[in-house]
C-alpha cells in the first residue's frame, strides 16, 4: 500500500457509509423532480425508460464508482483528480478529474438556495405564517418576492420583510453545512447521516399517512379521490395517449435517464470520492446495492406516492398537469396551498419541508467533500482552510444564484450546464474507466473483493458495451434536441453568459488546483495509472 498524502481519514461504520451514500442519492430529486417528471409524461409510461435506465445506466455506473473510488482511495488518493491518476496513466487523467470537482461544487451553489427555501417553508408552515388562504395567486405572489423572481437583485430589496426572504435561511444552511463538513467524514457526515436519514423517512411516513387516508375530501367532486390521484400518477394511458405513443416519445428517454443520474448522484464525483475511505477488503456490492434501493424506495415508493396525488386530489388533473413541468410550482406554489386546505395540513405540510430540508442537506453535505478532499490532499491544507476556502468560493456561486433570480435564471442555466451535461460527460468517463482502461474484468474483480453478494456476470457486458453506447446515444440525442437553443441564449442573454462564464471561471480555478496536487504528488512519489498493479 503507498504512503497517503494526509493522515488518512475513514468511516466509522458499514451503515454509516451506506446511509451516507444514500443520503447523497436522497434528496430534493426524490420528492420533487421525481413526481413532477413522472406526471409529466403520464405516470406508468415514464417508469419503463427509468428502469431501464436504472439497470442499464444506474446501478453499473454506482457499482463502477465505488470500486474506482476504494481502488484510488486504498493508494492514497480521495479526490477525483487522484482517483483518476491512480487508475489511468494518461498525464491528462487529473485534469478530467477536476470535474469531479466542478460538478458538485457549481451544485452546491444552487441546490443550497432550494435547501433554504424548504427550511423556510417548514418553519413558516410549522408558525401558520404561510396559511395564505385558497388562492394560488397568494402563494405564487409570496414564493415571487421570497426568491425574487419577478426582477435580478429583488431578493436583497426584502420586498416581504428580511424574515420572508430566503436569505436567513441561506445563512443558516450554509453554516450547518460546513459546520458537518469541518467535523469531518466520521464524525461529520456519517454521524449527521446516521439520524437524519431515519428522520427523513419518518417524516415522509406520516405524510404518505395523511395522503392515503385522505379519501374523498371534497363529495361534491367524487372523481378526485386517492385511488384516482394514484391512477393518475401511474396509469400509463392517461389523456388518450396509448403505452406505445407515450414510449416513442424521445425526450421521456431523456428526462428518465437525467433523472436516474440526478437522483442517484451518478456521475457527480461523490461515490468515488465516499468509497475512496472505505478499507480494501469492505463490500462495496451490496453496499451500492443496498444505496440504490434505498434511494429508489425513497423515490418511487415515497415520493411517487406523496407528492403528485396530494396535488390531484385538490386540484384535479388539469391542476396537476399546470404544476408538474415545474419542480418550483408544484413543490413551493401548489402544495402550500394544498397543505393549507387539507386537514391536519399544518402537521402534515411542516413534516412534508422538514422532510425537504433533511433529504437536501444530506445532498448538498456530499456535494462539499470532494472539494475538500483535494485541497487536503492535494494542496496539504489543514481541515480549516480547506473548509474557510470552499466556503468562500461557493458562497462567491451562490451570491450569483441569489442576485440573478430573474426567472432563475442563473440557477437554470448552473442546473443545465452542470448539473445535466457534465454530469452525462463524466458518468461516461467513468464507464470508460472501469471498462476500458481498468478493464471490465480487472473492475470485476476489484467489485467482487469482499463483496458480500455475487454480481452476476452479465454486469460485465453491460459497463463495457451496452452503458456506453446507451450513454453515447442519450447524449446525442440530448444535444440535439436541447444544446441549440442554450447556445442562443448564451449569446443572446447576458445572465446566462455571465453563468457560464463564471462556470468556466471556477473549472479554471480547479484544473489550477489540480496542477499544484500532482506536483505534490509527484513530489511525494503516489503511484499512478494502476503502477503498483499486482
Ligand atoms: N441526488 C440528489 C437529489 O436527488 C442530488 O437531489
Amino acid at each position: 500500500m503507498s504512503p497517503s498524502p494526509h493522515t488518512r481519514e475513514g468511516w466509522g461504520s458499514r451503515i454509516g457509509v451506506i446511509l451516507a451514500v444514500t443520503g447523497s442519492a436522497v434528496g430534493l430529486g426524490n420528492f420533487l423532480r421525481f413526481p413532477g417528471k413522472a406526471a409529466q409524461y403520464e405516470g406508468g409510461a415514464f417508469m419503463i425508460p427509468y428502469f431501464v435506465a436504472l439497470f442499464l445506466l444506474g446501478l453499473p455506473i454506482a457499482w463502477a464508482e465505488w470500486s474506482l473510488g476504494r481502488y484510488a482511495g486504498n493508494r492514497g488518493y480521495n479526490s477525483l483528480p487522484g482517483i483518476f491518476r491512480a487508475i489511468w496513466k494518461s498525464r491528462a487523467a487529473p485534469y478530467v478529474g477536476a470535474l469531479g470537482i466542478l460538478i458538485p461544487v457549481v451544485i452546491y451553489m444552487y441546490y443550497v438556495c432550494i435547501e433554504a427555501w424548504c427550511l423556510a417553508y417548514a418553519f413558516k408552515t410549522a408558525t401558520g405564517s404561510l396559511s395564505l388562504g385558497l388562492e394560488k395567486a397568494a402563494y405564487v405572489q409570496f414564493f415571487s418576492g421570497f426568491i425574487g423572481l419577478a426582477g435580478d437583485g429583488d431578493v436583497l430589496t426584502f420586498p416581504h420583510g428580511f424574515w420572508n426572504s430566503a436569505i436567513p435561511y441561506l445563512l443558516v444552511c450554509f453554516l450547518v453545512n460546513f459546520v458537518i463538513i469541518y467535523r469531518g467524514i466520521a464524525k461529520g457526515i456519517e454521524s449527521f447521516c446516521r439520524w437524519a436519514m431515519p428522520a427523513l423517512v419518518a417524516c415522509a411516513l406520516i405524510v404518505l399517512v395523511r395522503v392515503l387516508t385522505l379519501g374523498t375530501p371534497n363529495p361534491a367532486i367524487p372523481d378526485q379521490n386517492v385511488l384516482t390521484g394514484l391512477g393518475f400518477m401511474w396509469n400509463p394511458h392517461w389523456g388518450g395517449t396509448t403505452l406505445w405513443q407515450s414510449l416513442g416519445n424521445a425526450n421521456m428517454w431523456l428526462e428518465a435517464a437525467g433523472q436516474i443520474f440526478f437522483s442517484l448522484s451518478v456521475g457527480f464525483g461523490i461515490i468515488a470520492c465516499y468509497a475512496s475511505y472505505l478499507k480494501p477488503d469492505d463490500d462495496i456490492a451490496l453496499s451500492a446495492l443496498t444505496a440504490t434501493a434505498g434511494n429508489e424506495f425513497c423515490e418511487v415508493a415515497l415520493g411517487g406516492l406523496i407528492t403528485v396525488p396530494a396535488a390531484f386530489i385538490f386540484l384535479g388533473a388539469a391542476g396537476v398537469k399546470d404544476a408538474a413541468g415545474s419542480t418550483f410550482n408544484l413543490g413551493f406554489m401548489t402544495l402550500p396551498m394544498i397543505f393549507d386546505c387539507m386537514p391536519l395540513g399544518r402537521l402534515v405540510g411542516t413534516a412534508f419541508f422538514l422532510l425537504l430540508f433533511l433529504a437536501a442537506i444530506t445532498s448538498s453535505l456530499s456535494m462539499l467533500q470532494p472539494a475538500i478532499a483535494l485541497l487536503e490532499e492535494g494542496l496539504g491544507l489543514g481541515r480549516r482552510a480547506s473548509v474557510s476556502l470552499l466556503g468562500f468560493i461557493t458562497a462567491v456561486g451562490t451570491a450569483l444564484v441569489i442576485y440573478f433570480s430573474k426567472n432563475a435564471a442563473a440557477l437554470d442555466t448552473m442546473d443545465f450546464w452542470v448539473g445535466s451535461v457534465c454530469i452525462y460527460v463524466l458518468a461516461t468517463v467513468h464507464v470508460i474507466l472501469f471498462g476500458w482502461v481498468l478493464g471490465a474484468e480487472r473492475g470485476y474483480a476489484e467489485l467482487q473483493r469482499g463483496a458480500e453478494i455475487r454480481i452476476p456476470r452479465v454486469f460485465i457486458f453491460i459497463i463495457k458495451y451496452v452503458s456506453p453506447l446507451y450513454l453515447l446515444a442519450i447524449f446525442v440525442l440530448w444535444l440535439k434536441q436541447n444544446a441549440a437553443s442554450y447556445a442562443r441564449q448564451m449569446t443572446q442573454d447576458p445572465v446566462v453568459a455571465t453563468t457560464v462564464g463564471f462556470i468556466l471561471l471556477v473549472l479554471l480555478l480547479f484544473l489550477l488546483l489540480t496542477a499544484q496536487s500532482v506536483r505534490r504528488w509527484n513530489r511525494m512519489g503516489l503511484p499512478r495509472g494502476m503502477e503498483d498493479r499486482p
